[in-house]
């Protein structure tokens, strides 16, 4: 059995990349802090997890690993807009130094998961290929960008790093999120029949679904090295490429009743559309399209009696965790409340 770490483990993607590749008899060591739960990782024989920082890994943690996926992260912009030395902390200097470690230990492949924002905004008639000039305009997309150079350069005959630039993931997973387009526009027409689109939804932005996600992460693990070493990838499939509005729209056709769509927030500046026919030519394709996610998502927000929360908010649950640290260790004397 191949030993793989996934850090980040816990979060949203994380914690359905585990399940997906602990069946497909992989040994996976889940890396996380946990700070949305560990309850929220499948539990099998196969699975082991480790409560830890990525900032304080060791090169013990990656003796006979074949292959690292480096999720964990502060995952979006405005969380980096507020954490923003940590972010840079972990979502760049931290990743990198996963990535040396990785090399000096002998592990073959470094997946890093990075994003489509960090081509900003581009002009209109325009779509991106890898080679597209990066314009990150936010703290989280400018730490993606400096961790994708450093790493990149890692590249050597026995060390493969590829990075995967995904769209805006969607989709069900055990730690949900409802802070990203599809699943909150889905939730809002679901729950209040109603549609936000942050100004002026003529934003354009590739999606993705969860599992189309998972399986590019997994194509990368099976693959043979020299095919993705030291190489970018976009992630999706020609469906994925919407506007906001457009998006707005397809949600909208899948309920029988009147959904309400209304503008909030200043006008988004990130607008991109990506081309997808680098990964197409490895023999990748994308099984979903956001109409598929929306209609999956309703029958789990069904099921689940999903209710958003803090929790479902990253930077609010962050927020949450701090001031309750403040206020707990003000309290407590000897570790201790009452
Ligand atoms: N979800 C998306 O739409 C999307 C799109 C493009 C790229 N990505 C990238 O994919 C990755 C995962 O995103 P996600 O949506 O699952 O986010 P998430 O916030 O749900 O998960 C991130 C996980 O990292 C953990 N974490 C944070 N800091 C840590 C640290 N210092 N040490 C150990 N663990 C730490 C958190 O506890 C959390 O479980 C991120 O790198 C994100 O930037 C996500």
């Amino acid at each position: 059995m191949k030993k793989i770490i996934i850090t980040g483990a816990g979060g949203y993607i994380g914690c359905e990349l585990v399940k997906y590749l602990s069946k497909k008899k992989y040994e996976i060591i889940a890396i996380d802090r946990y700070f949305f739960g560990e309850e929220k990782i499948l539990k099998r024989k196969n699975i082991k997890l480790l409560k830890d920082d990525i900032r304080n890994l060791k090169i013990k943690n990656f003796k006979k690993i074949y292959a690292v996926i480096d999720l964990a992260a502060l995952s979006n912009d405005i969380t980096g807009e507020k954490y923003v030395r940590q972010t840079f902390d972990i979502n760049f200097k931290a990743r990198y130094k996963v990535a040396q470690l990785a090399k000096k230990a002998g592990v073959e492949k470094y997946i890093l998961p990075s994003s489509c924002s960090n081509y900003g905004r581009i002009s209109k008639n325009q779509i991106a290929d890898e080679k597209y000039k990066l314009n990150p305009l936010t703290n989280y997309s400018k730490a993606n960008t400096m961790a994708e150079n450093k790493i990149l350069k890692l590249k050597s005959k026995n060390f493969c790093p590829v990075i995967l630039r995904q769209g805006t993931v969607y989709g069900f997973s055990n730690r949900l999120r409802l802070d990203l387009v599809v699943n909150r526009m889905t939730y809002e027409a679901f729950k209040n029949n109603r549609i936000p689109i942050l100004k002026d939804g003529s934003q354009r932005r590739p999606t993705l679904h969860i599992i189309d996600a998972i399986r590019a992460m997994h194509m990368m693990i099976k693959i043979h090295k020299d095919k993705i070493s030291g190489e970018i990838f976009n992630v999706g499939g020609d469906g994925n490429n919407l506007s906001i509005n457009q998006l707005a729209k397809e949600i909208k056709s899948i309920f029988k009743k009147k959904i309400k769509i209304f503008y909030y927030g200043e006008k988004d500046l990130r607008s991109y559309f990506v081309s997808f026919k680098k990964i197409k030519s490895l023999g990748y394709k994308t099984l979903y399209k956001p109409k598929d996610g929306a209609k999956q998502l309703v029958k789990m927000y069904k099921k689940k009696k999903i209710i958003m929360s803090d929790e479902n908010i990253t930077l609010k649950w962050y927020d949450n965790l701090n001031y309750w640290n403040d206020k707990i260790r003000k309290a407590a004397i000897n570790n201790k409340i009452l």
